[in-house]
């Protein structure tokens, strides 16, 4: 008898111990979450996008992922990594809002042992980076200044700059790939800057240092947003002369802005025709194109940036070091990089790169 209660309290105890460490094996995978991602906002289509192909991707997958969006504030983000840091998270993929301002987020991450990968932006002044995954933003700019010059007559042709926004690492870098092509042609008289006096003064400089680049996006800069884009292209058709009109070229960042500003300018009576650039195939800017609304816009594949961030993640958690094809400065440090290529989308190529190929569906458009 006493035998018997002897082997039943140990067993008791064995299964106590063995709950606990089930329970606690449970906590350390975070209530499941292995992989934490950060987005900017929702209230871009573009993000959007990558949301839905992320979810496409992991669809089938083992891996145990949280998808939070910072809605456009940076204590929204710090927020978002904390919660993700509770859960357990063992990988951080992160899109910031502000580049510099995410620092401190990602610093808390790494802290607690977490791997960061910086997603589409670039983090900056901070060493609690691991990689990032990336499109060539420097060929997306100049890809953007090469269509203009394509796509422009003559000489003396009015020349409208846009940007990103200054918080945005990328916006830099597409203005500097946008300068390295159209910065000979306005030295050669081709193109005529409308709309800053910054770049004007600075229009003889092959090569902008980020200071100097800074003195332009004070002045041109959208903020990425489609309604200050808006009130700028206004204000700036109502500030210039008639010679400053007619056949005109519109440097737009993305397209979100892209769209706000070809919407100005078409109602402008003395502006005769434009060709406006843009970038992220967004939906409405794919209609705007096949309308002849939009003339270009840079396709960047968000599946295969969704797919190098996840590959990352899983090398990470199988305890393999990630393949990389390079490496960014952010400031503080070499950031390991891969990187993907762009496509260049027009009129012409609309179909077959963003139909046939499976992006979207024929239906989600018409007039094709
Ligand atoms: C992204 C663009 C996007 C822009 C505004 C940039 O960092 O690379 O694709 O249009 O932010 O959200």
């Amino acid at each position: 008898m006493r035998k018997s209660w002897k082997v039943i309290s140990v067993l008791l105890v064995v299964a106590f111990v063995s709950m606990m460490l089930a329970a606690c094996s449970n906590d350390a995978s975070g209530s499941g979450v292995s992989v934490g991602i950060v987005l900017p906002t929702k209230d871009e289509p573009r993000w959007v996008q990558d949301e839905q192909r992320f979810k496409d991707a992991l669809s089938d997958s083992d891996y145990t992922t949280e998808i939070l969006f910072s809605q456009g504030s940076s204590a929204k983000e710090k927020e978002n990594v904390e919660t993700l840091l509770n859960k357990g998270i063992e990988v951080l993929i992160i899109a910031p809002h502000d580049g510099a301002a995410a620092g401190s987020a990602v610093e808390a991450a790494k802290k607690e042992g977490v791997t960061v990968i910086a997603y589409d932006r670039l983090i900056t002044e901070t060493d609690a980076v691991d990689y990032y995954v990336t499109f060539d933003s420097i060929a997306v700019g100049a890809a953007q200044g090469q269509f203009l010059i394509n796509n422009s007559e003559g000489s003396n042709v009015p020349l409208y700059l846009y940007a990103g926004a200054s918080s945005d690492n990328n916006a830099f870098l597409f203005f500097e790939g946008a300068w390295s092509v159209l910065q000979p042609k306005i030295a050669d008289g081709t193109f005529v800057i409308a709309n800053s006096s910054e770049a004007e003064a600075l229009q003889d400089k092959a090569e902008l240092t980020r200071d100097e680049m800074s003195r332009i996006l004070g002045q041109v800069t959208t903020n990425w947003d489609p309604n200050e884009a808006k009130n700028k292209a206004q204000t700036h058709l109502t500030a210039v002369g008639g010679e400053l009109k007619g056949d005109v070229a519109i440097l737009a960042p993305n397209d979100g802005t892209a769209r706000a500003i070809a919407d100005v300018f078409a109602t402008d009576s003395e502006v005769t025709s434009y060709v406006v650039t843009g970038q992220d195939a967004e939906k409405a800017s794919v209609q705007y194109i096949i309308d002849g609304k939009q003339s270009m816009t840079v396709f960047k594949d968000v599946r295969t940036l969704v797919k190098d961030a996840m590959g990352m993640a899983i090398d990470v958690l199988d305890g393999n070091t990630p393949a990389t094809t390079g490496a960014y400065d952010n400031g503080s440090i070499e950031v390991k990089a891969k990187q993907t290529d762009v496509i260049v989308v027009e009129q012409t190529n609309v179909k077959s790169e963003l139909i046939d190929s499976g992006y979207y569906e024929a239906d989600e458009f018409t007039g094709l």
